[in-house]
């Protein structure tokens, strides 16, 4: 356990920081780049836990990856070079590298068995364990196949034609990575667009792919081609800063770096809607993924509705919102965001809890939150869940508290922002 103390902030933040690279983004450039044959570089790697459990699994899986800091050089044989694990695969926190590692491990000519952490072997996997069994893979577990520990044994896949029944791009990942794999074509359509990375990246690395946004299909036994990938900053992460800048009186802060892919800018789109003084800068495109800098500054905010098709675009900013929205004169109402429930912990219940305990006004739903503005946060003990987004959510709301928060666990912050303490303080 790793307590923080954090005293309130009395002066505003100012000054600028770039943003560690997307770590969706991270994990899909390592698993291209090992299904590719050839050498693949990345730029700007996210040196994160979750991330580096994906770097593991194919340096198990024999494929050479050096690390320098945030610079990758993969080196792999492609699909046909991969060999069996010389031991189970250990997951750890990552929701991504298991459902995306489902979809590959599913269609390679070798058993492997997966298991994760503690919150890890509580999220729903047949949501991808489904889909992939009708593409005929072989995967078994506790609660047919639900819950890690799971056993793959990898099988001859064919496509299948697949409609999600959860806005999740996760699941989307795992059956077009299985389709990469299989005989055939893999088709996979969406109600509901969720973030298109990917794709984006299937179609940088030369596989034969299509979408219109809400189908994509994707021909199977197609080789990869070695490409080098940047990755931009994670706006998920840039989203904390996002707040804080739109909530310390006088602040005005610039982020750079930041990925701006529509799938994902759901952020942006709220902070402009409650009012945020917020300027993008600087926008460029970089391996289909669009880039840019963005500026905030403190102002006033009003509460809105949160709901639709605007919910996957900021699924994982969620916590963060919650805690502007105290700030937001009137009613903010999020809603069809169920999904919160089985993130790394349940979202809404922890929301609720941290955000009572330092004296707002937030009311859980079943699917989102009712949050009444504006209140004065009095601080206290906030417990992270431990779940990074929950943890930065309370060290960020720390900064307009009366009292000293105190967060009992801050080590699950390097899932995603192992920096996150030194941007933080590089601003004060
Ligand atoms: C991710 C998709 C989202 C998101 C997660 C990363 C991805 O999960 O919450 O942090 O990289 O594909 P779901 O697919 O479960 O919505």
């Amino acid at each position: 356990m790793s307590e923080k103390i954090l005293n309130p902030l009395d002066k505003k933040l100012s000054g600028e920081i770039k943003i560690p690279g997307d770590k969706s983004i991270s994990h899909r450039s390592v698993i291209l780049g090992s299904l590719a044959r050839g050498i693949t570089k990345v730029t700007n790697f996210l040196d994160g836990e979750d991330c580096l459990r994906t770097v593991n699994a194919f340096r198990d899986m024999g494929v050479t990856i050096q690390k320098d800091g945030t610079n990758l050089v993969i080196e792999s044989k492609g699909v046909t070079g991969l060999t069996k694990p010389t031991k189970q695969l250990d997951f750890g926190n990552s929701g991504t590298t298991t459902r995306l590692m489902l979809g590959i491990l599913a269609g390679l000519p070798f058993s492997t068995t997966i298991y994760g952490d503690a919150s890890l072997s509580k999220r729903p996997m047949n949501r991808v364990v489904n889909p992939l069994r009708q593409m005929g893979a072989n995967i078994d577990g506790d609660d047919n196949g639900n819950l890690l520990p799971l056993s793959v044994s990898g099988s001859k896949l064919r496509g299948i034609n697949y409609t999600l029944p959860v806005k999740s791009a996760q699941v989307k990942s795992a059956i077009l990575l299985a389709g990469l794999l299989a005989e055939d074509e893999t088709s996979v359509t969406e109600e509901i667009p969720t973030r298109n990375h990917t794709e984006n990246m299937l179609q940088a690395f030369g596989a034969d792919i299509t979408s219109d946004g809400y189908t994509t299909t994707i021909t199977g036994k197609h080789e990869l081609k070695a490409t080098d990938v940047y990755v931009p900053g994670d706006i998920s992460s840039a989203a904390f800063f996002l707040v804080a800048g739109a909530i310390v009186p006088d602040s005005k802060l610039t982020l750079k770096n930041v990925g701006l892919n529509k799938s994902r800018t759901g952020i942006i789109d709220v902070l402009q809607l409650m009012g945020a003084d917020l300027v993008i800068q600087n926008e460029k495109t970089i391996g289909g993924e669009n880039i840019g800098d963005i500026q905030i500054s403190f102002g006033p905010l009003k509460g809105i509705t949160i709901e639709g098709e605007i919910i996957p675009r900021l699924i994982d900013e969620i916590p963060v919102i919650a805690l502007l929205a105290t700030q937001a004169d009137g009613t903010t109402i999020i809603k069809d965001a169920e999904e919160l429930r089985v993130k790394e912990t349940d979202r809404i219940t922890a929301v609720i809890d941290v955000l009572t305990t330092f004296g707002a006004s937030v009311t859980p739903t079943e699917d989102g939150m009712i949050i009444e503005g504006k209140t004065t946060l009095t601080g206290g003990n906030a417990a992270s869940y431990d779940d990074h987004r929950i943890a930065m959510m309370a060290a960020v709301a720390s900064l307009i508290t009366k009292d000293e928060v105190i967060i009992d666990d801050i080590s699950c912050i390097s899932i995603s922002y192992p920096g996150f303490f030194k941007d933080l303080k590089s601003l004060t």
